[in-house]
């Protein structure tokens, strides 16, 4: 357990008090029997015992999850399910991942995920979602970081001040709070340097300088390889292949090597993927239409209104859409929806 019980109310103190009361030691303190006195500091013990008890402090304060304590997988999926359009890959593997590495009673290394697609499909929304399944709290836990390239580490001369930073922040949370989870949005922004200050904390060690790093879940977003992603989308559409028919095995290859290949990617530079370091590649795929008015629908129901459809389409013939020819996919995903819906 990470807290400290004696924080909230220091019980001795409050023996010391009863009995300085008893004793007649306090002004205050009228003489008590001695039967009287024992049942009030028994009394006095059992609250205090129950106030300091974790139950009741964690009911106000935020703790970190003990070793007992298992997010729940269903509550997982069904979130996905709820709020999660047109994702069945990302969807799937990141249940796959996340209830795996939870239910797992001795991991050998932390989680880390590569969320990889264009902006707005919905990798900010997943990395979410799984950051409220381990923290009630979500993106606003104290146990949840979330890092952007462009905004926490914007300059190239300063890298090994980040660094130093950055490491010294992943030492710190992590030794207070073995579940904490890092999320790291713009990797393809990201200096390389600073991706190799975050490799050793990804390994197979036991422990670094007596912390161990293997309950925390590290997830990294990033446009690399949208297009490679969108490409195979396409060729399943032209060839009158299902959407769903697509399968993990028809783009984690793709990927991969994308990835590795592409100079600007982020990652390319490192020898993260060399070694193995991150545990699974999660792909979005570009949005179609349906699932922009799924979107929409969704956003309209989160703000309390009843869906009105001509509303959904207006919205939705909004958006612009590609290739050219086809205009099949939405540029921008579902990302412009809110501010587009604040006009109706
Ligand atoms: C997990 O979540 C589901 C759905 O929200 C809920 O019905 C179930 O009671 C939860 N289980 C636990 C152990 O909290
Ligand atoms: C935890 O990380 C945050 C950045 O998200 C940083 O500001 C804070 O100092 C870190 N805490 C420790 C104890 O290192």
């Amino acid at each position: 357990m990470q807290l400290g019980p004696s924080r909230l109310l220091p019980p001795p103190l409050l023996l010391l008090l009863l009995l300085a009361a008893a004793l007649g030691l306090l002004p205050c303190g009228a003489a008590l029997e001695p039967i009287s006195v024992g049942i009030a500091i028994g009394a006095a013990s059992a609250l205090t015992g129950y106030l300091s008890s974790p139950r009741f402090y964690c009911a106000f304060v935020e703790c970190c999850p003990g070793e007992q304590d298992r997010p729940n997988g269903t509550a997982l999926q069904l979130n996905l399910d709820k709020k999660l359009f047109g994702q069945h890959l990302a969807k799937e593997v990141v249940l796959k991942a996340v209830t795996g590495f939870i239910n797992n009673p001795s991991p050998k290394k932390p989680l880390a995920l590569s969320l990889h697609g264009w902006a707005g499909t919905g990798k900010n929304f997943v990395s979410q979602i799984i950051a409220e399944n381990m923290h009630r709290a979500g993106l606003k836990s104290k146990y949840v970081h979330l890092f952007l390239s462009t905004l926490h580490f914007p300059h190239d001369h300063q890298v090994n001040l980040y660094k130093d930073q950055l490491q010294k922040w992943i030492r710190g949370n992590v030794s207070a709070c073995a579940k904490s989870v890092f999320i790291f949005d713009e990797m393809d922004k990201l200096h390389p340097g600073l991706i190799d200050a975050i490799k050793p904390f990804l390994d197979y060690y036991e422990q670094i300088d007596g912390i161990s790093y293997r309950r925390a879940i590290f997830i990294f977003l990033s446009n690399a390889g949208g297009d490679l992603i969108t490409k195979v989308a396409l060729d399943f559409w032209r060839n009158g292949r299902g959407r769903e028919e697509m399968q993990l095995k028809d783009l984690e290859p793709v990927l991969s090597v994308g990835v590795f290949n592409n100079k600007n990617s982020g990652l390319w530079h490192s020898s993260l993927i060399d070694r193995n370091l991150i545990d699974y590649f999660v792909p979005f795929l570009p949005l179609e239409y349906k699932h922009v008015k799924m979107c929409i629908r969704a956003e309209i129901v989160s703000r309390g209104n009843p869906v009105d459809e001509t509303v959904v389409q207006k919205v939705a013939d909004e958006m612009t859409f590609f290739p050219k020819d086809e205009r099949i996919y939405s540029d921008k995903g579902c990302k412009t929806v809110q501010t587009k819906l604040d006009f109706f």
